[in-house]
């Protein structure tokens, strides 16, 4: 029996794919860093990442991408694992510096290669793919030049686009601009805990003008370049936030300083609100890189926002932590079921934050493009993988995304995160997300009970029953 916490009431009993109707898109969800190693191969420039796991005390055991699921070489024989799942739709993000080692000027036609042939090979399998321009692997050559906290990169990323558009718009119909931009400039300028590993309030409140300018001016050159059936994206990490002690007025206040920084920061501007000042003033310092002209360079109509959704956080007022006066009570400390990342197993948020976007007035349609969890696997004799975990956790989401879907909100994917196993940033391979159990002595991969769980359901079978 599994702990009741997985399926919320609020969910439906059983359901089945028919009930999202025949345009709804399923898929999973990958990303360069974390999946192709081959990090030097080919030509490839170092990023910032490759830099980051290089510095001593970043990764959890010293680990590194360098190899990680070896997708750069093992791509023929994944995608024929995500054929037998009947996956049609595979998210995947591209490595800068393959394509452009210093970030901007020379080409690399060997980088450009590789995703030829994988873009080709996925239609070829009839799996439509779906490409993330960048999903935090900044070329190292910009990162001297200051990276986002430059203002400049701005044009190089534009420029980066354009290439992505020319050289893959001819087969490349689903488009996303950014990964989750508050964690990397949040992870990676303000906590220190991610490439480029900064700790510093104006590093991180620069990087945060030139990503959200980044995110609609690459929104933009897609426009441009792309055949007018282009779908453009952005993708988004959000978790429904609830204060610690609810009706207690500082508690709330301290939320919705939360909800500010976590969930709002970089959509609302997109869509043209702006920043998110009234609720957290310290955003007002944003001012200091803003430069005129920026107010109408930051909003462009998306095709489509990406909720990327893993848990929720509970909020507490806290004297002691300066400009936010919040802190995250951990699902630890609050006693409720966590995940191997320690994040609390709580389906309910993704169908609050599904809400939450779509009740902006201006909002497009609605993709989850990343949901999952990491759960401790184990082989077992029979070659089987069961996580019955996973599975649970994931029917619960899909359950909640179904809620919203029949209250009217327009969510129209879903993607699980992820295809396979593997790095998990400074968590290194720890944390387990994947559908696909990956043995990182062998390159072996298992589709867990979960992955087939998934096939079946996207065959049709009904779940939860
Ligand atoms: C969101 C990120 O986009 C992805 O790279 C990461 O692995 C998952 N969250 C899980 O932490």
């Amino acid at each position: 029996m599994l702990p009741p916490a997985f399926y919320p009431a609020s969910g439906p009993a059983a359901f089945s794919r028919a009930d999202f109707g025949p345009d709804f898109r399923w898929g999973v969800s990958a990303a360069a860093y974390q999946t192709e190693g081959a990090w030097n191969r080919d030509g490839k420039g170092p990023s910032i990442w490759d830099d980051f796991v290089r510095r001593r005390g970043r990764i959890k055991r010293g680990e590194t991408a360098d190899v990680a699921t070896d997708f750069y070489h093992r791509w023929p024989a994944d995608i024929q694992s995500l054929k037998q799942m009947g996956i049609a739709d595979f998210r995947f993000s591209v490595a800068w510096t393959r394509i452009l080692p210093t970030g901007k000027g020379s080409i690399n036609q060997k980088g450009i290669g590789f995703y030829d042939r994988l873009i080709d090979g996925l239609l070829e399998q009839g799996i439509t793919p779906w490409l993330t321009a960048y999903h935090w692997d900044l070329p190292s050559a910009l990162q001297q030049l200051g990276g986002w906290t430059n203002r400049s990169v701005v044009d190089w990323f534009t420029e980066y686009v354009e290439l992505l558009a020319a050289r893959f718009g001819d087969r490349v119909q689903h488009w996303m601009v950014l990964n989750e931009p508050m964690v990397f400039t949040g992870a990676g300028h303000l906590l220190g805990v991610h490439a480029p590993g900064r700790r510093n309030l104006g590093a991180f409140l620069a990087a945060t003008h030139h990503a959200a300018l980044a995110q609609a001016e690459g929104g933009r050159a897609l426009r441009a370049a792309l055949p007018a059936s282009a779908q453009i994206g952005t993708t988004f990490s959000c978790s429904y936030v609830t204060p610690a002690r609810p009706g207690l007025a500082r508690d709330e206040r301290a939320t919705r300083r939360a909800d500010a920084l976590l969930n709002r920061l970089f959509v609302e501007p997109a869509l043209g609100l702006g920043y998110p000042v009234a609720d957290l003033p310290v955003l007002s310092w944003l001012d200091r890189y803003h430069q005129p002209g920026d107010e109408a360079r930051l909003p462009f109509a998306f095709d489509f926002l990406g909720v990327q959704n893993y848990t929720r956080e509970v909020v507490r007022h806290a004297p002691y932590v300066p400009l936010l006066w919040a802190r995250l009570v951990g699902a630890a400390a609050r006693g409720v079921p966590f995940t191997d990342m320690g994040w609390e197993v709580y389906p309910e948020s993704l169908y609050h934050m599904l809400r939450q976007f779509a009740a902006y007035p201006n909002a497009p349609r609605l993709l989850v493009t990343e949901n999952g969890a990491a759960f401790p696997d184990h082989p077992n004799l029979m070659g089987r993988v069961p996580d019955a975990a996973r599975q649970a956790y994931l029917q619960a989401c899909i359950g909640q995304v179904l809620r919203a879907r029949q209250e009217g909100v327009p969510v129209e994917g879903y993607f699980a995160w992820s295809f396979t196993d593997n790095f998990e940033w400074a968590e290194g391979y720890g944390p387990r997300f994947g559908l696909v159990h990956v043995d990182y002595e062998t390159q072996r991969r298992t589709i867990k009970d979960s992955g087939r769980w998934y096939g079946r359901f996207l065959a049709g079978e009904q779940v939860g029953a």
